[in-house]
This record gives structure tokens, sequence and C-alpha cells, in this order.
């Protein structure tokens, strides 16, 4: 099979080039996009990560396309009814970090609950005064998970390992599950107004687009703390800065911000290539947060540990032969 790669990094070239030598392979260091899908008219099969637009347009500058695998879990950036439509199956990675993620909320609460980005910036400037550095344990607080799947029970367990309390929302309960763990099921509305650390986990879908908005922000108790390793939009932004000027939240851990592939193409943006289309408001207010030192932002690397990376490729090989055998695995359905 012929088979592009986009968004690809030296060593998974390697990598791929061996695990896959019997295919004619291309690989390319941007995002699969209408216009660099040119450099690759005659694939037979694209790999994408998550700044890939698989959309009508990409598709039809790829014809021959007929199966699409995306090297992560999320596939909001794959237009599925495109895909359908013209017949081009659709693979992805369904479990490579459930633990990297889990152990990244984990790393964004601390670094919240110990203020350690304050701290760091105070002694690489030669200060060592405590004063204003006071945190909060973590031990007997109430952690709220919003999305109880495979990374919302890793963040469960490890929130065991701290004491906390835990309690999970999630529209479809594993009773077995929080009885092993050792959580209790609560709707969102009681979480919130529980829970000093609320985490989210929750899919991005159109019915959870702004599952925290200004009346869910109301509902939270005063001075939590709220952590975003799952997507971007499941939070409104403009809600979200506002509860941090209230002091209903006490700071906020990212690591993903609503339009966040727009951050990394401000420069284009100002430059030659202004005719993206891109909501300029949310790319401000995202710069809002950035500026507050009551919020931590890591750039989308919930992901990106050394084992869940060669995990990936190891998936991305697997769905590929079994596409090309005629036996695929890991279709999103
Ligand atoms: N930051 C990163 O690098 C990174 C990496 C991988 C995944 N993610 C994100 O994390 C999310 C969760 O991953 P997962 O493997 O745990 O997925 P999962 O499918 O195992 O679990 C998602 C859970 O959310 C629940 N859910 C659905 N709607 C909900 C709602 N309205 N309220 C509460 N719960 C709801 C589902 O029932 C399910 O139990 C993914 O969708 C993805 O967007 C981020």
């Amino acid at each position: 099979m012929r088979i592009a790669f986009f968004e690809i990094e030296e060593w998974e070239r390697k990598l791929l080039e061996t695990s896959l030598a019997g295919h004619q392979l291309s690989f390319h260091e941007k995002p699969l996009t209408p216009a660099t899908a040119k450099e690759a008219a005659d694939a037979e099969a694209v790999s994408v990560f998550v700044y890939s637009h698989v959309n009508k347009e990409t598709l039809d500058a790829l014809p021959k396309v007929k199966f699409v695998t995306t090297r992560s879990m999320g596939f909001d950036h794959i237009d599925l009814a495109a895909c359908k439509e013209r017949g081009v199956a659709v693979a992805r990675v369904p479990a490579y970090g459930d633990r990297t993620v889990a152990e990244h909320a984990f790393a964004l609460i601390l670094a919240l609950s110990r203020k350690i980005f304050l701290a760091y910036e105070r002694t690489e400037k030669g200060i060592f005064d405590y004063h204003g550095l006071q945190g909060f344990d973590l031990y007997r607080k109430t952690l709220g998970v919003v999305g109880g799947g495979k990374i919302g029970m890793n963040v469960a367990r490890i929130a065991k390992g701290f004491e906390m309390d835990v309690l999970v929302s999630d529209p479809f309960p594993k009773q077995e599950l929080a009885d092993s763990i050792g959580f209790r099921y609560a709707p969102l509305d009681e979480l919130l107004a529980r829970a000093d650390v609320v985490t989210l986990h929750a899919p991005y879908m159109p019915q959870t687009h702004h599952l925290m908005n200004a009346e869910k922000f109301a509902k939270m108790k005063r001075g939590a703390v709220l952590v975003n390793t799952a997507r971007g939009a499941l939070i409104d932004t403009q809600a979200l800065l506002k509860a941090l000027e209230d002091g209903i939240l006490a700071g906020a851990g990212l690591d993903v911000l609503e339009e966040e592939t727009f951050i990394k193409e401000e420069c284009e943006l100002m430059g030659k290539d202004f005719s993206k289309k891109c909501d300029l408001a949310a790319v401000v207010r995202n710069h809002m947060l950035i500026a507050r030192n009551d919020v931590i932002i890591t750039p989308h690397i919930g992901f990106n540990s050394r084992e869940a990376m060669e995990r990936i490729v190891a998936t991305t090989v697997e769905n590929v032969n079994g596409f090309a055998a005629g036996a695929p695995v890991n279709l999103v359905p």
C-alpha cells in the first residue's frame, strides 16, 4: 500500500520504515490539510495526528485514499461523514496512554496545589522567599472526576494513593469499578459543589461542548481548582476567565485549549497566510489565560511520554497491516 504519514518525527519515521518495510511509505512533517495533501496525491492510505484536518476538501485532494489511520485516540479532527460518503475507513489508537494522561493530570494538580510554577519562577531569579507560596494538601480533599472512562479511572486510582475522596460523574456508571477503586458516582452538580479539585476526562462531542460554562462554574465550590487534559472546547474559555477573576476558581491547569491549533499558527496568521478560518476572539482569550499566574498551561503533552508514543506507533503498524490484509482493526464506527 502507498501510505503517507503526516506530522511525523524522525524517530517515528525510523520505527515505521522498519516495521512497515513491505509498503511504499512517504513522510511529511506538516499536518495533513487540503494544501499539504497535494504532496501525497497518489496515497492509498494516510496516517495523521491531531493537528491535521481530514475534511471534504482534504479528501478531494486524495482521490485514491481508502484508509485513514490517526495516531491518536480522539478523532474530532476527522470528518467521519465525509469519509463514510467516500468509502474511506478510519482507524485510531484506542488506548495507549490511559495512565500517561492520568499522570499528567496529576502533574497539573500538584503544580497547582503546591504553586510549583510560581516557586520555580522565583528561585530562577535567585529569590528563596517562601511568602505567598503556601499550597494545600490533597490528603482528605475531594477530587471530582468528570468522565469516568479509561483515563478518569486511572486518575481515581492515583487519587486514592493520596487518600483523597473521589467523586465521579459519568452517564454510564460502573458500580463494580466504584467498589473496587473506592469512589462514589455523583451527579455533575453535586460533584462541582463538593470537589476541591475538578479534573475533566469526558470526550468532546456536540453534547459536551462547553460542558463547563458560566452556569456550571457558578455551582463550583469557591476556591476549587480545575484541570483539563481532555479537550479544550469542554470549557467555555470566557466563563473560565470570569470564574478566575471572580475567585470561584483559585487556579486552572490546562493541557488543552479552545482553538489551540491556532496558537501554534499565529505567526502565520499575522503574516502572509491570513486566510484561515479562525476565531480570533478565542485566540485573544487564550492569551489572557496564558498571562495569568494562577493558570498553568502545557501544550497538549498529556499523551507525550516515551512509552505512550511507542505504543502509538505499534498500534498504527497493526492498523495498517490489518487494513492491507483485509482484516481491519481499531476502526472508528
Ligand atoms: N491531553 C492528551 O494528550 C489526551 C490524550 C488522550 C486522550 N485525551 C482526551 O481524554 C478524553 C478521555 O479519554 P478516555 O480514554 O478516558 O476516554 P473513554 O472513552 O475511556 O472515557 C470517556 C468517558 O466519558 C464519559 N462521558 C461521556 N459524556 C460525558 C459527560 N457529559 N459527562 C461526564 N462523562 C461523560 C463516557 O461515558 C466515558 O466513560 C478523550 O476523549 C480525549 O479527548 C487527551
